[in-house]
């Protein structure tokens, strides 16, 4: 009984599903200007042409002309129809709507696993809030400030000691095998050969993935003395340590928002942040952070901040993990004065405390390693002073903003005061080529990319799409273009987007790109796709629309002056002498029109 859905339930299922995550699972995406580029993955190419954008949520193929929202994409890659990719979605987003009947052939393929830890996690949740077993565990809690609220958002539960193993039962009861439960991680086989529970007498932190499906557990005794003061589910064929991260799900909508996300050593860590209202946190699990970690990061948010331990254990960390960031993504850092951790901060100074020093004393990574570095050299020593000058010059190197080069610069010089800062700007910039080769190379990858796609442009042709751009961006301006009735667009292929995006304003009273280029074929539908990827500045200034209407309508008449110039030396060529007559009259009046 599949039902025909609103476009309210359609656009909540496509919310659901980040496109960019979505395909990163199947190819390597990079990052280029607004968009992702990679191989596309529907038709063989050796140079990539394959467009992925995050605001929109759109594809695009230079390359096959294959494009569309998450919907099309799964239709094409796995060959199914609109509906079955609809409900597909929805599954992994974990978005429920009636008549919306779930079919046995969309069920992921580790389903069971899925739904054993999603039992379980009910399971321990109801014992920690509705049965006696809670009563300690509560009172644990409670005295490290996690409420109620707290206990239900983070799903908390408590796993009792010698209780018989309840959970077992439960899940046999419910027909999983002990097969599976043995490969859920959550029981493991003892020496008599029965099934015994992997957590006891732990509270329960649920594990979720980026979809919020319950992946793993970590449990957390209340023994202060206990050698394992956690203990998390082992690796399993749903929960691949390396690759997830804590608090994921909850953290990507604002983490799109806000471009920012701070990256934490510890799940109480990101409790406390919530506490504080910040949501944009995640945390490595029972690892330490890898590079897959900070690439899933990097393809998320334009910034990772991370808030680590300040203990030297936690310093050591963030140092590690800005080797692997090098500097591709820019990193902040915020340090946590005497060796306390966020949670532990929070605690000792209190919430406004943790925000200020969340968002608003974070260090540079470039700072921050110059501190951390330093600490290694006895700078009281000249040679020593050389050799962590030697050492830091080329991490400066590769700071993109002059700006930010010569502050570093300054804190080098003042570290290592023997050599003098126009001495560090000289050698830096000896040293220029070397440093920044991995920067010139992206540089000339990035050229080579474009010109795969676009095509030199005149001036004229460069003004009409960035004001087609802004027409995208903002009604207003569709509406100043609209009410210069005298207005067209040169090209015709920029012109007819331009009505059919007037068409669509009219109808609509809003100009979503996603529609508008769903109705678009073949040309136009790249062209709009590539106008909407432009990287303009972020705000529109005064008097923009205004010079490029102006540099239209200039060029435009200069291009028309060209040719009946190039028209009237045919004319004479051919000795055609009344043409070049007029030809010339025409030429005196375009010059006329040009000089107003
Ligand atoms: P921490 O030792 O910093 O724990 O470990 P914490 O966040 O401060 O926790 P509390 O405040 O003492 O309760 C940080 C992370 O390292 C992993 C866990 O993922 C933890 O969140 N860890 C730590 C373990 O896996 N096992 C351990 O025994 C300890
Ligand atoms: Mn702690």
């Amino acid at each position: 009984m599949a039902r025909r859905l609103s476009e309210d339930e359609l656009e909540q299922i496509k919310g659901s599903v980040d496109l960019v995550e979505l395909i990163g699972q199947d190819i390597a995406l990079t990052k280029r200007g607004k968009n992702y580029l990679g191989l596309c993955p529907f038709h063989n190419e050796k140079t990539p042409s394959f467009n992925v954008s995050p605001d929109k949520q759109f594809f695009h193929c230079f390359g096959c002309g294959k494009s569309g929202t998450v919907f099309n994409y799964l239709m094409f890659q796995k060959n199914i129809d609109f509906m079955s990719a609809v409900k597909e979605i929805a599954e992994i987003g974990n978005i429920k709507i009636d008549g919306l009947e779930e079919k046995q052939s969309f069920e992921k393929p580790h389903q069971r696993l899925y739904d054993i830890h999603h039992e379980a996690a009910i399971f321990f949740h109801h014992l920690l809030v509705n049965t006696e077993y809670g009563s300690e565990p509560l009172e644990y809690l409670q005295a490290r400030g996690i409420d109620a609220e707290i206990i239900e958002h983070f799903n908390i539960g408590f796993s009792p000691k010698g209780q018989e193993s309840l959970l077992k039962k439960l899940l046999i009861g419910k027909g999983y095998t002990e097969i599976e439960l043995l490969e859920s991680g959550l029981f493991a086989r003892n020496e008599q050969g029965t099934l015994r529970e992997t957590f006891f007498n732990r509270i329960i932190f649920p594990l979720a993935d980026e979809f919020n499906h319950v992946i793993g557990f970590s449990g957390r005794t209340m023994d202060a003395h206990h050698p394992a003061k956690y203990l998390n589910s082992p690796q399993t064929k749903i929960f691949n340590k390396s690759h997830e991260l804590f608090h994921l799900a909850e953290a990507k909508p604002v983490v799109r928002k806000t471009q920012e996300v701070f990256v934490m050593e510890g799940f109480m860590d990101v409790i406390a942040a919530y506490r504080v209202g910040i949501l944009n946190t995640v945390a490595s699990m029972g690892t330490s952070l890898t590079g897959a970690h900070i690439e899933r990061l990097s393809k998320l948010s334009k910034k990772l901040i991370f808030a680590f331990d300040g203990d030297s254990a936690g310093q050591n960390a963030i140092y590690k993990a800005l080797q692997l960031v090098n500097q591709k993504i820019p990193a902040e850092v915020v340090i946590f004065p005497e060796r306390l951790d966020p949670d532990d901060y929070l605690k000792k100074y209190g919430d406004e405390a943790l925000v200020n020093l969340m968002q608003h004393a974070r260090s540079s990574q470039v700072s921050f390693l110059i501190d951390f570095t330093k600490s290694q050299y006895n700078l009281a020593n000249e040679a020593e002073q050389l050799a962590f000058v030697q050492k830091m010059l080329p991490i400066i190197g590769q700071v993109k903003s002059i700006v930010a080069q010569d502050v570093h610069l300054t804190q080098l010089s003042e570290l290592a005061p023997l050599v003098s800062k126009e001495a560090l700007i000289q050698e830096l910039s000896n040293g220029q080529t070397r440093y920044s080769k991995t920067n010139t190379l992206d540089r000339l990858q990035k050229k080579q990319t474009n010109q795969n796609n676009l095509v030199r442009l005149s001036q004229l042709e460069q003004a009409e799409r960035q004001l087609l751009a802004r027409v995208l961006e903002k009604p207003t301006v569709l509406q100043e273009l609209i009410e210069n009735q005298a207005f067209n667009f040169k090209h015709p292929i920029y012109q007819k987007i331009y009505v059919q995006i007037i068409a669509y304003f009219l109808r609509h009273d809003i100009i979503k790109v996603t529609d508008i280029l769903e109705s678009l074929e073949n040309e136009e539908r790249s062209v709009l796709f590539e106008i909407s990827s432009l990287e303009l500045d972020d705000e529109i200034t005064d008097g923009e629309i205004k010079d490029l209407v102006a540099i239209i309508e200039k060029q435009s008449l200069l291009d028309q002056l060209n040719q009946v110039i190039q028209r009237q030396r045919e004319a004479k060529a051919n000795g055609n002498f009344e043409a070049e007559l007029n030809l010339g009259l025409e030429i005196i009046q375009l010059q006329q029109e040009i000089q107003k």
